[in-house]
């Protein structure tokens, strides 16, 4: 079994993210058969988290693996060991290496210059891929299925939006419409590849700076304003940000839609509070789905055949 690594999502063909999506979104979850038995997970997070690092130790765990955890201050990386090597000798033993960094992604491809331990990005400057699959798991556990589904993003376009840009294009017919503040939007790099994604699939990706001319929608999104608690170098960034609020006057433009939030949340700046513990809100959902569609990754690219996703080609 050759290691299969999750970077981007441009690593998975189509039917390998509907079926992980599928798979993290069974209405049975459990894994009585423990397909990671005997298996060992790395977990290297130099970034703080709550969700995503105890969804894939719990995952992990859950599917019979042994979990080495390894804090900001713990490897030889700090002291100038190379990303090659620290991959090459993490690979010698750990079945797959989950890991955030927030910085650019080439060190974690660095760690997957081998083919005997996965490699699984659990957020990166330029993309949070697990992210977008336990948003795509949520939207199937919601809606039953995803094509067709349109969604507006409101906030920043942060690597969560740009992973859910280069998920939800996936399928067929969706329609993402982005509204980020003026000089916080999409990367041109995202913007482009999202657009490619959706001219094959049918689907419709837009992108403007204001929360004008909005037709309706299925869900509304939003994440925090100060991705992983940073703040902005423009002193004034706030100002910018204040018409983007996800607000209970906005959300009653659309009387059908959920709301989704990738949390940590900061009430009262992206959100206020009427509407993330409102009953509109799946927002808490969706971070348990962090875990169940971890465990579908986890099946992916360390158990192979052992889960039910995709063979390798
Ligand atoms: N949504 C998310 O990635 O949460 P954490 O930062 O807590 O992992």
């Amino acid at each position: 079994m050759v290691a299969r690594h999750l970077i981007s999502l441009d690593d998975l063909s189509d039917d390998e993210l509907h079926d992980i999506v599928a798979r993290g979104a069974e209405p049975s979850r459990s894994r009585p058969d423990s397909p990671l038995a005997g298996k060992v997970v790395g977990i290297y997070f130099r970034k703080t988290s709550t969700r995503t690092r105890t969804a894939f130790s719990a995952a992990a765990l859950r599917l019979g693996a042994n979990v080495i955890a390894f804090g900001p201050d713990d490897l030889q990386l700090n002291t100038g060991e190379s990303s090659e090597d620290t991959g090459r000798v993490f690979s010698r033993m750990l079945d797959a290496l989950v890991a955030r960094t927030a910085d650019d992604p080439e060190e974690m491809r660095a760690w997957a210059d081998q083919d005997r331990m996965a490699v699984v990005n659990a957020m990166s400057a330029d993309e949070h891929p697990t992210q977008a699959l336990a948003d795509l798991t949520t939207l199937a556990g919601r809606f039953g299925e995803i094509e067709g589904l349109r969604i507006l993003y409101v906030g920043e376009g942060n690597n969560t939006a740009a992973a859910l840009a280069l998920g939800l294009t996936r399928y067929r017919g969706t329609h993402l419409e982005l509204r980020t503040p003026p000089g916080y939007g999409l990367t041109q790099d995202i913007r482009e590849r999202a657009a490619k994604l959706a001219a094959s699939s049918g689907a419709i990706v837009h992108e403007q700076h204001d929360l004008d001319d909005l037709s309706m929608f299925d869900v509304v999104y939003t994440t925090r304003w100060q991705t992983t608690g940073t703040t902005k170098p423009d002193p004034h960034w706030r100002t910018v940000f204040a018409p983007f609020q996800v607000t209970t006057e906005l959300m009653d433009r659309f009387p059908d839609a959920v709301f989704m939030h990738d949390l940590p949340a900061h009430r009262g700046e992206e959100v206020v509070a009427e509407v993330l513990d409102g009953p509109r809100s799946i927002a808490f959902d969706q971070a348990e789905n962090k875990m169940h569609s971890a465990m579908a990754v986890l099946e992916w690219c360390v158990a192979g055949n052992g889960g039910r996703c995709a063979a390798p080609a």
